[in-house]
């Protein structure tokens, strides 16, 4: 495993195409202002960001690093919820414990807002007896290996997200590296059209471009499994990444802490 180094954090690059482990930060103690600076640039080098504690993280703590990170998105209550913590959604496989099995699907968080999350950041609260692990894909690398011609055809192509919400472009630029995306929200569009002539695709054709995305997402060796512990803590750039929960059966409770950043809006790629 490679070793590096950013100003005073240390890590390990988990693979070339994303992520790296922190190793000397403990992600329940406060973080000075020069450790965030480098949390900042670690995030927008490598996107994914594994930290860990020798104690299960604190939800306290997981909101005051949000909140140094960002400015933090804010939930309305629903039974299952903490009320001292509206900035953490709870995702469960048991109802009444909060959002029911959430994020099964790639997809980045709040892709459907013209404003998205920029910083996703996650704990494990409990974890069910055979465990519970999120997928992690890079999506620069998803663009990087689409064959030439599809590129060429998503570089015209938006996604649309029902009635309510503006449609996105298939292919646009990540906003603070200007790094093009490939960005594939299968858990939240509902279908794809032309940007220029704004011509629908069809049933047959939604199906197909969902069915190539999900297996090219899902191609060997480029994807990440994080089987969870508890005090490990994630941070995920959402304008790179997809994720994906792994389903898990309900006899025994997987809940997931996860609080975000609010992003900066979209902006149609050149
Ligand atoms: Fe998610």
């Amino acid at each position: 495993m490679k070793t590096i180094k950013i100003n005073s954090l240390e890590g390990d690059i988990i693979t070339d195409s994303l992520g790296i482990r922190i190793t000397n930060v403990n992600p329940n103690l406060p973080l000075n202002e020069e450790a965030i600076n480098d949390l900042k640039t670690a995030i927008n080098k490598y996107h994914l960001i594994f930290l860990k504690s020798p104690e299960p993280i604190a939800l306290e703590n997981q909101v005051a690093l949000t909140k140094q990170l960002g400015e933090p998105w804010v939930y309305d209550y629903i039974p299952g919820q903490y009320k001292d913590y509206p900035e953490v959604f709870k995702v469960t496989n048991q109802k009444g414990n909060g959002f029911v099995n959430a994020g099964q699907a790639w997809h980045s968080d709040g892709s459907i807002y013209n404003r998205p999350m920029h910083l996703s950041v996650f704990s494990i609260g409990e974890i069910p007896k055979d465990g519970a692990s999120t997928y992690f894909s890079s999506l620069h690398n998803a663009l990087e290996r689409l064959p030439k011609n599809l590129a060429e055809k998503l570089n015209n192509t938006e996604a649309l997200f029902g009635k309510m919400y503006k449609p996105h472009a298939v292919i646009w630029e990540h906003p603070i590296t200007s790094k093009k995306v490939l960005h594939i929200n299968e858990g939240f569009s509902d279908g794809f059209r032309d940007k220029v002539t704004e011509k629908l695709f069809s049933q047959k054709e939604n199906e197909e471009l969902y069915e190539f995305f999900n297996m090219h997402l899902w191609e060997e060796n480029t994807y990440y499994e994080h089987k969870w512990n508890f005090g490990d803590l994630v941070i995920a750039d959402n304008y790179a990444l997809a994720h994906y929960a792994k389903p898990t059966h309900s006899n025994t409770l997987r809940v997931l802490h996860r609080t975000a950043t609010k992003g900066i809006k979209r902006q149609k790629p050149s």
